[in-house]
């Protein structure tokens, strides 16, 4: 039986809600996305501009579906992992509706739902995936029931650290594309740090160098700021590389996929392109709609949830802002 899902995504930035059937036809998708005027995120002015805008985007999604809350036959919301106030804004709003209309209600994990709607999007079966966002560098993989991680950030996430340097740099957020923008005119490397321990990655050292590099004698000089874009792409994305081509060795999986808002980076797309051809593996990007953050990822991964094990009751629906995407089993796929 065919049923329809709306999914409510709300972890950071983007408040989106996605409408899309068991069949994987997608009905509506909108997002919203709050940027900070000045500075990072801020927990509570998200959460305010997340709750003054909740309607609109539901009424909106639903609006472009043609369809009303009562032919809804689940509620799926992001219950982890995220900003704790944040979270707590798309739980209440799912178990408002889900209680109201009498509708199931199940909580997704926000980077399982990532790989999800990449495996739908880009009709790949098995896939070694590396998720890269403002939040989250994760390399990941199917193995024992679960989507084990192979490979993720020790400290800064690839697409914050992007962001501080381009805010330290004085250019607008985000600052992952104007980073990619300036890298294209150099050529001339600069030494950087590259930190990769063990499988993991720490991108700390690296944006603490590109910082002292701004602030240099030399800086609009010997170098400048399209030098220092370019160093820092090229190290970044060649650790993110390596990670990627150790676990699709030791996994030998035969699809990459690439997600995550930095999976827009023509750059970083490249290199893991070659390394994918390399193994002999057939890369994918998602499609930048789908790569985001938005509400269809959580709407889908809860169709597939639902469908293997039914609802949650409510007193399951508490949010977990520190839980990891291999800690839950996932029962829709078999090995
Ligand atoms: P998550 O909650 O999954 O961590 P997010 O809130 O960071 O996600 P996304 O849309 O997945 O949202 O990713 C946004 C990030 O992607 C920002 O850090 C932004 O700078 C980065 N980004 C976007 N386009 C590019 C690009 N062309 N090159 C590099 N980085 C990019
Ligand atoms: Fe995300």
């Amino acid at each position: 039986m065919k049923i329809i899902a709306l999914g409510i995504e709300s972890t950071a930035h983007t408040f989106g809600v996605g409408i899309i059937d068991s069949k994987g036809i997608v009905r509506a998708s909108i997002n919203n996305v709050y940027i900070p005027e000045v500075g990072g995120l801020h927990p509570v002015q998200v959460r305010e501009h997340h709750m003054n805008n909740f309607k609109e985007i539901i009424l909106k999604a639903l609006r472009s579906a043609h369809i009303s809350l009562n032919q809804i036959d689940l509620i799926a919301f992001s219950q982890s992992p995220g900003l704790g106030p944040v979270l707590k804004i798309g739980a209440l709003i799912a178990r408002t509706l889900s209680q109201l209309y009498d509708i199931p209600i199940v909580g997704v994990n926000h980077c399982i739902a990532h790989v999800e709607i990449g495996r739908l999007m880009c009709k790949v079966d098995d896939p070694l995936t590396l998720y890269v966002s403002g939040g989250n560098t994760i390399v990941s993989a199917f193995e024992s029931g679960r989507y084990q991680i192979f490979g993720e950030t020790l400290d800064l996430p690839i697409g914050n650290m992007l962001d501080s340097f381009a805010r330290d740099a004085g250019l607008t957020h985000p600052g992952g594309p104007k980073i990619e923008q300036l890298a294209l005119n150099s050529k001339n490397y600069l030494p950087l740090p590259y930190v990769v321990k063990g499988m993991d990655l720490s991108f700390s050292g690296l944006y603490t160098a590109t910082k002292h590099l701004i602030m240099a004698e030399e800086f609009n000089k010997k170098y400048n700021l399209e030098d220092i874009a370019y160093s820092l792409q090229e190290t970044a994305f060649a650790m993110l590389t390596e990670v990627t081509e150790r676990a699709l060795a030791h996994t030998k999986k035969e699809e990459v996929l690439l997600t995550g808002g930095v999976a827009a980076n023509k750059r970083l797309q490249e290199m893991i392109e070659y390394i994918s051809m390399e193994h002999d593996a057939k890369f994918h990007v998602v499609p930048l709609k789908y790569a985001g953050d938005n509400g269809v990822m959580i709407a889908w991964t809860g169709i597939l949830q639902y469908q293997a094990r039914g609802g949650d009751e409510l007193d399951q629906t508490i949010i977990k802002p520190k839980e990891r995407m291999d800690n839950i089993p996932i029962p829709w796929r078999s090995e």
